[in-house]
């Protein structure tokens, strides 16, 4: 029987993130301001980010140095093993050869160390004293509250309020790292309080803990704003995933057919999947297919269109599918996921058809989180499992086909800070929501004007 895990050496933690920008098919549209309807420029953007993560957002350069302090701190964890998913692959009864990329062992769980870290190092390295950021599940949060500590900057969490509550040991992981934590919507912002005095019981999400992170950097002269999504420069720290997973795959012999991530904001897809984007760019045949929640469907059911990043409207205008920024998605258990918008890049990969995308309900995904747990032993994250979901769904067509592909998933996280999520569904409390197609079209009717 094959290994089942590749290892790599240290010496083989990537030395450089790829930039997909000038191997686009088409270039990116650029990102507006919301009050000129012009392109924003560098100093836009210089209140909420350094300088050199501004330059990376912007870059054309195919390839950007990773810093030694950053590849240091990366040793904690990476490379990161790629698995052989023998036993699910047996319990599928498959000819398909599942592979699977494992995120969770970072000191957060999850692949959002790969940026975090970058992002603290840069941050530090232009004098800023302190870090706000927002986080859905808890994993980004965790990620940047890690980073913070080991470079000796101040973090301050906004959490979206339904994760706050179901996920209160994430609390204390960002704390037991240094950082301040408040649900948000949250007391200490103006976006906070105007939508608690709209809806006191507003559960929170994505976009409005954005909107508070974003208004607590620009409030506070020594802060700034990290994002663990979406914006390029993100995705292309994630990059380290894809280009480590091609190295495993030279040592295997092997080479995916079709590659999955789940997406929220884009960058766990992004980054196993943009390296081998490049490969299918330059003519090799990789099928790619991006997971979104059944309730957040921003690619399937949305548009690709100009849209603010966060609810309050106080981000630059990016093009992107979106379902509109005033939409609160339900609060399903897959807290990472639930966000109005998407990439960019992730976006027009999409809409090129280069990348394709696929919606699943939280049922489903748990099924297959829980046959993956209980073949493979790893309890996923419920983002991690929507990607497992269409990894078995994939492996089910081929054991109809007869075809004998090479699948692989990116396993983002472990879900050992889900278990309430796992305890709603093992106890059958767990119910799929219908897609709130009337809360959506009032959403994308709002859509600024470009
Ligand atoms: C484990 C995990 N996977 C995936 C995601 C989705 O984010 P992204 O699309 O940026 O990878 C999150 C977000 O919190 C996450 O925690």
């Amino acid at each position: 029987m094959a290994d089942t895990k590749t290892f790599l050496e240290e010496k083989d933690i990537p030395k450089v993130w790829y930039n997909i920008a000038p191997d686009l098919p088409t270039p990116l549209s650029p990102v507006i301001h919301p009050g000129t309807k012009k392109p924003i420029g560098p100093q836009d953007l210089a209140p909420i980010f350094p300088m050199a993560l501004i330059a990376q957002e912007v870059s054309n350069e195919r390839y950007i140095e990773i810093p030694d302090p950053v590849r240091e701190v990366y040793k904690l964890w990476r490379p990161t093993p790629l698995y052989r998913a023998h036993r699910l692959e047996k319990a599928l009864d498959t000819p398909a050869r599942i592979y699977y990329k494992y995120e969770g062992v970072s000191p957060a769980g999850s692949h959002k160390p790969n940026t975090a870290v970058a992002q603290a190092y840069y941050n530090k390295a232009e004098g800023v004293r302190r870090l706000a950021t927002e986080t859905g599940a808890g994993q980004w949060g965790s990620a940047l509250s890690f980073a913070c500590q080991i470079f000796g900057l101040e973090c301050k969490v906004y959490m979206v309020k339904v994760s706050y509550q179901q996920k209160p040991y994430r609390r204390s992981m960002m704390e037991t790292w240094g950082a301040k934590v408040v649900a948000s919507p949250s007391t200490d912002t103006h976006a906070g309080q105007s939508i608690l005095a709209k809806d006191p019981n507003s559960p929170g999400s994505l976009g409005i803990a954005i909107s508070e992170a974003v208004e607590d950097a620009a409030t506070h002269d020594d802060t700034k704003y990290s994002l663990g999504s979406v914006l390029n420069h993100v995705l292309l720290h994630q990059t380290v995933v894809g280009q480590e997973c091609q190295t495993q795959f030279e040592k295997l012999d092997d080479y995916p057919d079709v590659v999955i991530g789940c997406v929220g904001g884009g960058s766990n897809f992004a980054g196993i999947s943009l390296p081998f984007v490049k490969e299918k760019l330059a003519g090799r045949k990789i099928q790619f297919i991006a997971v979104e929640p059944e309730a957040a469907p921003s690619i399937t059911k949305g548009q690709y269109a100009y849209d603010f990043g966060d609810t309050a409207e106080l981000t630059p205008l990016i093009k992107m599918y979106t379902l509109g920024h005033s939409f609160v998605p339900p609060s399903i258990h897959a807290g990472g996921l639930r966000y109005h918008g998407m990439s960019p890049i992730i976006s027009l990969l999409c809409h090129e058809g280069i990348v394709e995308a696929r919606a699943v309900h939280q049922v489903p995904v748990f099924e297959a989180a829980i046959q993956f747990a209980r073949t493979e032993g790893i309890i996923p994250a419920p983002e991690s499992a929507h990607a497992i979901r269409v990894a078995i769904d994939e492996a089910l067509k081929c054991k109809q086909s007869g075809q004998a592909k090479t699948i692989l998933f990116n396993l983002s996280g472990h879900g050992y800070f889900d278990l309430a999520a796992y305890d709603a569904y093992l106890s059958g409390r767990l119910e799929d929501y219908a897609y709130p197609k009337k809360e959506v079209e009032a959403a994308i009717a709002g859509l600024p004007r470009i």
